[in-house]
């Protein structure tokens, strides 16, 4: 038990949480094909890159993490490519990352030269066992670390002011770090860095690796928001990670608590558990009445190219666009939504019990909806009949066929489509 220590609590005496719920989307910025690159098995080579890339700027994306160019002469020309061959929309940002190191840095830079408008994310760890495992550095040297960048991506980036460049800090491992390291390091970037409140820099907070519940990432936020210098000119972004699956639930809450931006990936690809999904994040906005401004009216066919892309299946039971989860098996259920669809209100207002969300919103049809296995009972296989054949049985006829139903189900074990019913309505009733 004494293996791992509790996260300490962060005590905060005039809590004034701005909002109990999210009245307007955050900035979103997709790194899916950064960290979710990242941690792919196969990364995705330029031509996956470059049709992710274009979904992702139709599903209504700004800003788009594209590479770690310095890694990788695979990253590195996937920028080029972008800016040399014109692929990047007026309206959209692309973004780069480097670790704080001259020749990182210059490589960085170089391949976003000539972008109409790109962010420079720089980053260095700054959690007290980062500092003392992986780098025996003290909290001064961390601090230097992430000035010196600073100052050299200020210095080349204002030699091609053709170039809208934003700056961006993250200090990684932010989620296990002291604050006041937190804000120490932070306030000395953005002193080197001089943002206005006209040219803001952002502040992104990663939670790194998820190490404690949501609600305390969420307090770190608040105190930062409350806390960082310079908070008119800066803009406070989250990049929470799923390592206790609560990334959702961390960004929900960093956003009530004082985050303008988050950044995670499409159904949470990223690092081990993921990054936080921006379709799930989305879509719990839209079913609360907040428009997200970003596009998932097909999301099957955004779930394909991600699909693809990734090489990696989305789960059948993921929020909004798994396979099953607009879908109904047990007739308590099926009642419940047959009622719900029969009485559509009349302000049009979505009140179908167990379905959160309309299907059809989605691009989905309600043909998966109800859906017939031993688990139902007379009504869905009575929907389903009347649905796809026009048959509405008298009560006494659906008791009877759905027992023969359910004697078929139970034997086999298996689902039944509508197909299936009317053969076994025949075979009973009408071939007789
Ligand atoms: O999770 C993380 O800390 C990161 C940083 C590079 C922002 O991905
Ligand atoms: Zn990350």
């Amino acid at each position: 038990a004494a293996k791992y220590r509790p996260f300490p609590p962060i005590r905060l005496t005039d809590r004034t949480w701005p909002d109990q719920v999210i009245s307007k989307p955050p900035i979103w910025m997709s790194t899916d094909l950064r960290d979710g690159n990242q941690s792919l098995i196969e990364p995705m080579n330029p031509e996956r890159k470059l049709r992710f890339f274009e979904m992702l700027v139709k599903i209504g994306l700004k800003e788009i993490e594209v590479a770690f160019p310095s890694a990788s002469q695979t990253d590195f020309d996937f920028v080029r490519k972008l800016i040399d061959e014109k692929r990047i929309p007026d309206d959209v940002t692309i973004e780069v990352l480097t670790q704080s190191r001259e020749d990182l840095i210059r490589r960085t830079v170089e391949s976003a030269v000539g972008a109409k408008r790109a962010i420079v994310h720089l980053y260095n760890a700054v959690s007290p066992s980062f500092r003392r495992i992986v780098f025996g550095m003290s909290r001064e040297e961390v601090k230097q670390i992430a000035v010196a960048g600073t100052r050299l991506i200020k210095e080349l980036t204002s030699a091609h002011p053709e170039t809208e460049w934003v700056f961006q800090y993250s200090p990684e491992t932010f989620s296990m770090a002291e604050l006041d390291v937190a804000k120490e390091v932070c306030d000395a970037v953005s002193e080197e860095w001089q943002p206005t409140p006209e040219r803001k820099m952002i502040i992104n907070l990663p939670a790194t690796v998820e190490c404690a519940s949501p609600n305390v990432y969420a307090d770190q936020i608040e105190w930062m928001h409350r806390n960082i210098a310079r908070r008119d000119s800066i803009l406070i972004s989250v990049h929470p990670h799923n390592d206790r699956g609560t990334g959702v639930a961390a960004a929900e809450l960093a956003v009530m608590a004082g985050a303008d931006r988050v950044e995670g990936c499409l159904f949470g690809n990223g690092e081990r558990t993921g990054n936080v999904d921006l379709v799930t994040l989305a879509l719990n906005l839209y079913t609360q009445g907040v428009n997200p401004g970003l596009d998932f009216s097909d999301i099957d066919a955004v779930r394909k190219c991600v699909e693809e892309c990734n090489q990696l299946p989305v789960h059948p039971r993921h929020p909004y666009v798994g396979d099953l989860v607009f879908t109904a098996f047990s007739g308590s259920h099926q009642d419940a939504i047959k009622k719900g669809f029969a009485q559509q209100q009349p302000d049009g207002i979505w009140e179908v019990p167990y379905l959160p969300i309309d299907p059809a919103d989605v691009g989905r049809s309600y043909d998966a909806v109800i859906r017939v296995n031993s688990q139902s009972g007379k009504g869905g296989m009575s929907y389903l009949l009347e649905q796809e054949y026009g048959f509405k049985l008298p009560r006494r006829l659906q008791i009877e066929l759905s027992r023969a139903i359910q004697r078929i189900t139970d034997a086999t074990g298996k689902e039944v489509g509508a197909g299936d019913i009317y053969d076994i309505f025949r075979s009973e009733y009408l071939d007789r």
